[in-house]
């Protein structure tokens, strides 16, 4: 048999418009196996390294149609919202290799509940949790626990639907949030976890459903503000791979995704694209967080540019269920991104700001700037256009040099309302004592 990477490139089409996508996009491209590279809705970014095509991303049917007019041979689904929807299903369907679950895998990331009592059944480490549909309850038990308590919105909420209470006050607000609407139908359904503590790490797996083969650590920053104070937000910068993480919580962490992996198939769903793990390294072991059915947003931007191997051939290998031949391996450095945000965010914010400087940070050496909430203008201006606008990317031999760099080709780029965390690595700079504070 010829070697893969001799076989003919391919049409591809990737769903989505953040950072992530931008990533994604970038790595795609890079490939000796992409031909044509279609990104459906894209940004700013991905319009640099491939064609953005006006296509609704959550509509299998419209996908999929596209998808067969252009020859596509390998659809690839960034964000959850069309994998909850079941896009992959559709493009399945046709008979087009597709990276992304269906819609009963991507359940993992759509319900909390449906995750929790999949993790319960596979006797995967989790926050204790009880979930409520009314209010009254709901209210009732927040009452009995006391505070700290986490409470969340069962369905999608862009990152948004976690509120981590200390106080009885703000847990009780919070369900009444929650079912007041604020979340949408993603509400309607609370989860109230036991708070749990320590370092978080990701741990982002490829699979085909069978094979699970995971990538390198990262550590995202959830929180608005330095210190991570405030709101949660999508991500405000994120590192790889974190150093704080000893052998025997990684071995954890990799028999956690195995196990879920194995557990989905058990169930008879075939899962088939990136599955991440969201933990806290707590002093009982690790335990998930959350699982999600997608590559992290921005987690990608430090992990992808850290991976040696063809991504094209990597997520054949996942839509094509031939994972263990693929074995993966990653660059030394250490990666650094820094979010740049528009201010206001993650509340409301203005957009349309002119954007300059992104060529003189990437004129550093290993500096890479990811698009995130960026659109071009009549003038053919780049501006902003999201709350979460450029991932900053360095990667060096050290951790600090990393995040030096990427700090310094963030000073390089301006817009009105910039706004970003300075301290995003700071923590794992000290090392693991600085959780214990
Ligand atoms: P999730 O979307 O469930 O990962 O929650 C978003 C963020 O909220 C996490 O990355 C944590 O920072 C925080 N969080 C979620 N669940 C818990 C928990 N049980 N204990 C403490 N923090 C949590
Ligand atoms: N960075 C968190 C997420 O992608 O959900």
């Amino acid at each position: 048999m010829a070697p893969e990477t001799s076989a003919t490139p391919l049409n591809i089409l990737l769903l989505g418009s953040g950072g992530r996508e931008h990533a994604l996009a970038v790595s795609l491209a890079a490939s000796p196996r992409c031909a044509q590279l279609y990104v459906a809705p894209g940004n700013g970014g991905t319009g640099l390294v491939g064609t953005n095509v006006a296509l609704d991303e959550n509509d299998g049917d419209a996908v999929t149609a596209f998808a067969q007019e252009h020859n596509v041979g390998l659809v690839v689904i960034g964000p959850e919202a069309p994998l909850v929807a079941g896009v992959a299903d559709s493009v399945r369907a046709a008979g087009i290799p597709c990276f992304g679950p269906g819609a009963a895998g991507a359940q993992m990331e759509g319900s909390k509940k449906f995750s929790k009592e999949l993790m319960e059944r596979a006797g995967i480490p989790t926050a204790a949790y009880a979930s409520f549909t009314n209010e009254a309850d709901a209210l009732d038990y927040v009452r009995k626990q006391g505070a700290p308590l986490v409470v969340k919105a069962d369905g999608l909420a862009a990152g948004k639907g976690v509120i981590v209470a200390t106080e009885l006050e703000q847990a009780e607000e919070a369900v009444r949030e929650c079912f007041g609407g604020t979340f949408g139908a993603a509400g309607s359904t609370v989860v109230i976890e036991e708070m749990l503590v320590g370092p978080e790490c990701s741990l982002l797996a490829f699979t085909d459903g069978k094979t699970v083969r995971p990538m390198a650590t990262a550590q995202d920053h959830k929180r608005a503000l330095e210190g991570d104070k405030g709101p949660n937000t999508g991500g405000m910068g994120v590192y790889s791979p974190v150093p704080i993480v000893t052998d025997e919580e990684h071995a954890a962490m990799v028999a956690v995704m195995d196990n879920a992996v194995a557990e989905l198939a058990a169930e008879g769903i075939d899962y088939r694209g990136c599955l991440y793990g969201g933990f806290m390294l707590t002093p009982q072991g690790p335990k998930v967080l959350e699982f999600n059915a997608r590559f992290g947003d921005p987690e990608t931007q430090v992990i992808l540019p850290r991976l040696e191997n063809d991504l094209v051939e990597v997520m054949l290998a996942c839509a094509e269920q031939r994972l263990d031949s693929v074995e993966l391996s990653w660059k030394p450095d250490y990666a650094v991104s820094v979010v740049l945000t528009s201010s206001g965010y993650p509340g409301s914010y203005e957009k349309g700001k002119v954007i300059t400087g992104i060529a003189d940070a990437e004129a550093m050496d290993n500096v890479t700037v990811y698009h995130a909430g960026t659109a071009v203008n009549d003038e053919g201006e780049i501006v902003t256009a999201g709350g979460r606008v450029l991932d900053v990317t360095a990667l060096a031999p050290t951790f600090e040099e990393a995040r030096n760099r990427a700090y310094e080709a963030c000073e390089k780029i301006a817009f009105e309302g910039k706004t970003l965390r300075r301290d995003i690595g700071l923590r794992a700079l000290h090392g693991r004592s600085a959780w214990d504070a």
